[in-house]
């Protein structure tokens, strides 16, 4: 049983796409065994509760790195805790956290790296960036952390074409179509982050080194050992999540979910 630890500081839906993967048996041999946030009123920690999963507020307020990763590792230590995902965490990771977790600390990047990866471009800034660019494809990725680089060896990665209508609002209506397009993006990210983590917790994930002699270089990629068949099983195995996530994307009321279905 691969014990993943969530950490989060904000709205946490992220986190609640994990939960619901396991608890829809999609994800197996899996279990969430706490949730770290780091703000006292961050609305992650009320999904946590409703969900029964223990959560503990660590602050990183008014005290050094080395202090706040300190009680991280402790903390996830002493819920046996195998593989931590960062989930809209909005804290840099230093080398205390790193060197006792190394590659087993995920993050998710709602753009397609390595573009749109620059240091600032979180949550919607990423959008509004891609956006303004002008590019036609976005999507999402899944990552390993690494502390020498900002973005560390990519998991998984999925796609979002943008549609012409976000674009052509865009000028105009900035907020709505950086919204539509953050939904978009969104609801693979919670489809995609569960796929990494039941890769790993199968052992399916290994880093391999890449050299190219080009760029007399060498750089960590990751090998997905996983077939067709695997393939085929987690679309099937996943289709109770999607029914579910359909479903709770109509009850929102918002403008941009008429957008999604
Ligand atoms: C997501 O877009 C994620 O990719 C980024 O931060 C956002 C967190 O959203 N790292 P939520 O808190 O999971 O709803």
């Amino acid at each position: 049983m691969t014990s993943v630890g969530v950490l989060a500081s904000g709205r946490g839906s992220n986190f609640r796409a994990i939960v619901d993967h396991r608890g829809l048996n999609v994800l197996t041999g899996v279990e969430i065994g706490v949730l770290l946030y780091n703000y006292a009123d961050a609305p992650v920690a009320t999904i946590a509760e409703e969900y029964g999963i223990p959560a503990r507020l660590v602050e990183h307020r008014d005290r050094s790195r080395l202090e706040f990763e300190t009680e991280i590792v402790e903390t996830l230590g002493s819920y046996g805790i195998e593989l931590v995902c960062l989930a809209g965490w909005d804290r840099i990771i230093g080398s205390e956290f790193f060197s006792k977790y190394r590659w087993r600390i995920m993050n998710i990047h709602p753009a397609l790296l390595p573009a749109f990866g620059e240091k600032g471009l979180n949550a919607d800034f990423v959008h509004e960036a891609v956006l303004q660019y002008g590019a036609k494809v976005t999507g999402c990725s899944v990552y390993f952390i690494d502390v020498s680089v900002e973005k560390g060896p990519i998991i998984l990665q999925k796609p979002v074409e943008i549609r012409e209508r976000e674009i052509s609002l865009f000028p105009t209506s900035r907020r709505e179509s950086v919204e539509i397009l953050s939904d978009r993006v969104l609801m693979q990210e919670h489809r995609l982050y569960s796929k990494a983590i039941q890769l790993y917790a199968e052992g399916r994930l290994q880093i391999r080194e890449s050299v190219s002699e080009l760029e007399n270089s060498t750089r960590r990629v990751v090998f997905v050992d996983a077939d067709d068949n695997w393939e085929k099983e987690w679309t099937r195995k996943q289709q109770p999540f999607l029914e579910h996530q359909r479903e709770l994307w109509a009850s929102n009321k918002s403008v941009t979910s008429r957008d999604l279905l």
